[in-house]
């Protein structure tokens, strides 16, 4: 596989070629696509519009780099194994060339409902290849795809319809996940009649639930693809045209449909996926996110097909029916390449070591993490009892808004160092900057991560606001991408990430904005204000801390708490629920009435012995009755 580095000596070497010269280092990688029409220019940029361009005047479809590449070598090879969330269900295996028809026959089920280059399509579905189809039928004929969590609820759901103006929802009639068949249908019912711009909708039978079919609206998929062809002329895209919008949590106000293109994309995931997972030919590699999130964009559906890889697809959890099943499937389908989250592997450790016992794992080369900073203790667990101490782990950091790995090590070339992310891919730029944005170099310094140079993935503005892609990414330090993240060089050169320094959680690997949530409690008819900090969770990396200042009239203080997390969960979907709500009289202010979010995250963080002067508040008093509330 070509643009795979082997060597440590091959990093540096790379690593610097693409700092000096990065447009041709990246022309190079871009040369063994196809492209219908070359580009004239390799990239365009400024931050400060900001205004990034890859590729110029590049012509191509991302699925022809997919299946026309791939098929004349690799037409019988799967392309995607599907592992379904019932073990004595039948795995489904799906060839590079079954994965094209199946593709192009709902490509052209697509277009027959009038679905044309441009228009926005969102994705509703559970984890089964049909979510993959979608994706890339999307991808063929140059409409614009936004993937929603399935776990989101029909408000999330229909803000994100409202905010693209999408034309068509693909989706299924429920989704199983554990032991419970869960409704989606119904959802997208309730989504729809909160936004008007949807024209059909096109359902997947999956659980067999009852669901209402809306007359002239919603069509069922396997009657939709019937008769069609299975072949399809991709559309001719231009190299930044728009491939999808995915929705993030910010510090402020609703989510943000972070927008990437088509040609660096396909780059950029492509190269980071091989040189990150040392994929070889012949491997089966298995990511366990979602497709909802960009580690399912990135990392189950384009890196790996664009690599001419076996991707396998999960449907379900990792506890059910055991909480051996995910190293079951490592050894049913012998994966060589496993990625997951800190959070997964945190929370199968609280097992102990006895549901690994029955497995092998010896098909196991690399084993990867993402989406929070793992902590040393999981981080061992994982590369003792999962990889046998013999495989790499590669902690890779990354972003929605950089579409591909920016920090890991490459697997067995550069070196591991626990909880570390450790160092930038070739064509990668991270710095570490001070409060005045001035870049710390040298090892031992600490500071907030910024990227100095584009990278062909990244996100090239926000849906329709591109003054906040400006405002929240490179305004902060002028001149410089801005992650929202502090990190740290250490004394050996490696870099570890600190955590989120803005008004951000993470919470199981998920992003979450503060302010988000507290709209969402704020909308129950009891709630007078409320504020929502992050602190530590021994298996999500960060609980949700809620404090809120009620009406208690008829409610007792449990009845109120309970119903604030519905309230969330049935707003945001229940990953937003706060794991923790605590009523209050006050929350404390600044004389010019800002919440001190400080002092609440460390009383929810326990940490009250250092809480710094609290005389200059406005109401210093509610501190001591907050503390005791808590409990401490
Ligand atoms: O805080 C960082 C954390 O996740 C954030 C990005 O979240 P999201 O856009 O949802 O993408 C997650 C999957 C790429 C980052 O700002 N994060 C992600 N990976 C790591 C990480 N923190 C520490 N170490 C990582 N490996």
């Amino acid at each position: 596989m070509s643009h795979k580095i082997q060597t440590l000596s091959g990093y540096l070497h790379e690593y610097q070629k693409s700092v000096l010269q990065p447009e041709e280092f990246w022309g190079k990688i871009a040369e063994s696509f196809h492209w219908r029409k070359k580009w004239d220019k390799v990239l365009d940029w400024n931050f400060d519009e900001p205004d990034v361009k890859w590729f110029r005047n590049g012509k191509l479809n991302i699925t022809e780099n997919i299946f026309e590449r791939h098929l004349y070598t690799m037409g019988d090879k799967p392309a995607i194994i599907w592992e379904p969330n019932d073990p004595n269900e039948e795995t489904v295996t799906l060839t590079y060339r079954e994965l094209y028809e199946k593709t192009c026959q709902f490509a052209n089920a697509m277009e027959a409902k009038g679905i044309v280059k441009g228009d926005r399509v969102i994705i509703y579905m559970p984890m089964v290849p049909e979510a993959a189809i979608a994706m890339l039928a999307c991808a063929r004929i140059g409409a614009v795809h936004s993937v929603v969590f399935a776990g989101f609820s029909s408000t999330s759901l229909a803000d994100r319809i409202v905010d693209c103006e999408a034309k068509m929802v693909l989706t299924s009639d429920g989704n199983f996940r554990g032991a419970k068949a869960i409704e989606v249908k119904s959802v997208v019912d309730e989504a729809l009649e909160k936004s008007n711009s949807i024209e059909s909708v096109i359902v997947l039978k999956r659980t067999g639930t009852p669901v209402t079919m809306k007359e002239g609206r919603d069509f069922w998929w396997h009657e939709e693809v019937e008769g069609l062809s299975s072949t399809h002329q991709a559309a001719e895209m231009d190299a930044e045209d728009m491939l999808f919008i995915l929705y993030t949590s910010g510090s402020t106000g609703k989510p943000k449909g972070v927008v990437h293109t088509t040609g660096g994309y396909m780059v950029n995931t492509y190269y980071s996926f091989v040189n990150v997972f040392q994929y070889s030919i012949d491997d089966v590699y298995w990511c366990t996110a979602d497709v909802g999130w960009i580690t399912g964009h990135s990392y189950i559906v384009y890196g790996p097909l664009l690599a001419g890889a076996t991707t396998l697809m999960f449907e379900g959890v990792p506890t059910f029916p055991h909480p051996g099943r995910f190293w079951e499937i490592i050894d049913k389908h012998k994966v060589n390449q496993f990625y997951t989250a800190p959070t997964a592997i945190r929370a199968l450790q609280a097992f102990g070591l006895e549901p690994l016992e029955p497995y092998r794992f010896d098909s196991l080369k690399v084993i990867g993490s993402v989406g929070e900073p793992i902590n040393e203790e999981a981080w061992h667990w994982y590369h003792d009892h999962v990889g046998k101490g013999n495989c790499p782990l590669v902690d890779t950091w990354w972003q929605t808004e950089t579409g591909a790995i920016m920090i890991s090590a490459l697997a067995g070339v550069t070196p591991n160092k626990p909880a570390h992310a450790s160092l930038p891919l070739p064509g990668i730029q991270p710095i570490i900057v001070d409060a005045e944005g001035n870049e710390l170099t040298g090892n031992n310094v600490e500071g907030n991560l910024c990227v100095k140079f584009p990278w062909p993935s990244m996100l090239r503005t926000i849906y329709g606001e591109h003054e906040r892609c400006k405002q929240t990414y490179f305004s902060t330090y002028p001149g410089l991408y801005f992650t929202g993240d502090g990190a740290k060089r250490d004394h050996d050169g490696y870099l570890r990430i600190l955590g989120r320094v803005d008004d951000v959680i993470n919470v199981s690997g998920h992003r979450m904005g503060t302010a988000e949530v507290e709209n969402a409690i704020n909308e129950h008819p009891k709630v007078i204000e409320s504020a929502v900090v992050g602190y530590p969770h021994d298996i999500k990396g960060q609980g949700i801390y809620a404090y809120a200042i009620c009406n208690m009239e008829g409610r007792t203080e449990e009845n109120l708490i309970n119903e604030i997390r519905e309230t969330v969960s049935k707003i945001i979907g229940p990953i937003a629920k706060p794991d923790k709500v605590q009523i209050v009289s006050g929350l404390p202010k600044t004389r010019s009435g800002k919440i001190m979010r400080r002092i609440l995250r460390k009383v929810a963080s326990k940490e009250i012995s250092n809480l710094g002067d609290t005389s200059t508040l406005l109401n210093p008093e509610v501190v001591d009755e907050i503390i005791k509330g808590a409990g401490l």
